[in-house]
């Protein structure tokens, strides 16, 4: 579960975001919408613990920003997956790599390593692309690798900051598919974008936020 309660932040002086709270429970998907500039990215991150808040406190899982100590935050981030707009793929390591690579941080055999990334390749429907260089695959594609390393740590909850936002529409609706897949087996999906035609045709939870304050549930 992620908590926010009366979550304040500011950068430099100004008001990045004011008295946030909302929880989003195990298995929800909800979307984070709002204008460029409003505070989505900014709430994913806290929610990674790559900042924090000024006020107020993030909880997420057994997890508290009050309270979390640096050496930890490894530890919170393999119950998230986090898929951002530009896929973030290691640009010398091929598709199979890019996705064992998150894995293979977590420990385990080799063996089980391979099965489980090419059941996972498989389910993002990768498999024959697996031996292929980033730069040498579609944005459709690219994105699936990104989401297939995202959940191979079986994470609770699915963190996407804008993923379809470099994709046409007909891609984007492939990956909307792939999210509605992984929220049907159990995982959350918090997404953040400004697509509203992805919301109407795939309808879910939205969280409105117009700088810094959450306008509307
Ligand atoms: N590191 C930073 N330093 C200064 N301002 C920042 C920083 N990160 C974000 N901001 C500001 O915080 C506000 C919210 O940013 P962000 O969360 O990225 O918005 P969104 O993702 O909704 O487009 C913006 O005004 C942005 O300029
Ligand atoms: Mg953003």
């Amino acid at each position: 579960m992620i908590e926010f309660y009366n979550v304040s932040l500011n950068i430099d002086g100004k008001k990045i975001l004011q008295n946030v709270s909302f929880r989003l429970f195990k298995g929800e998907f909800a979307y984070i919408v709002g204008p460029s500039g409003a505070g989505k990215s900014t709430i994913l991150k806290l929610i990674y613990m790559d900042i924090f808040p000024d006020q107020g406190m993030v909880i997420v899982n057994n997890y508290s920003s009050a309270k979390i100590r640096r050496h930890e935050i490894p530890y919170l981030r393999r119950e998230l997956g986090v898929v951002f707009q530009d896929f973030k793929l290691l640009p010398d390591r091929n598709v199979y790599e890019n996705v064992a690579f998150a894995l293979r941080a977590t420990g385990g055999k080799p063996r089980e390593i391979r099965h489980r990334v090419v059941r996972m390749l498989n389910e993002v429907n990768l498999s024959q692309q697996r031996s292929m260089l980033p730069e040498k695959i579609s944005g459709g594609e690219k994105q699936r690798v990104a989401i297939a390393r995202a959940i191979i740590n079986d994470p609770f909850i699915v963190l996407a900051d804008e993923p379809t936002g470099n994709l046409d529409a007909r891609t984007s609706r492939e990956i909307m598919e792939i999210f509605e897949r992984i929220n049907r087996k159990g995982t959350a999906i918090l997404m953040a974008t400004h697509d509203q035609s992805l919301i109407e045709q795939y309808p879910h939870r939205v969280i409105k936020i117009e700088e810094g304050r959450i306008v509307s549930e």
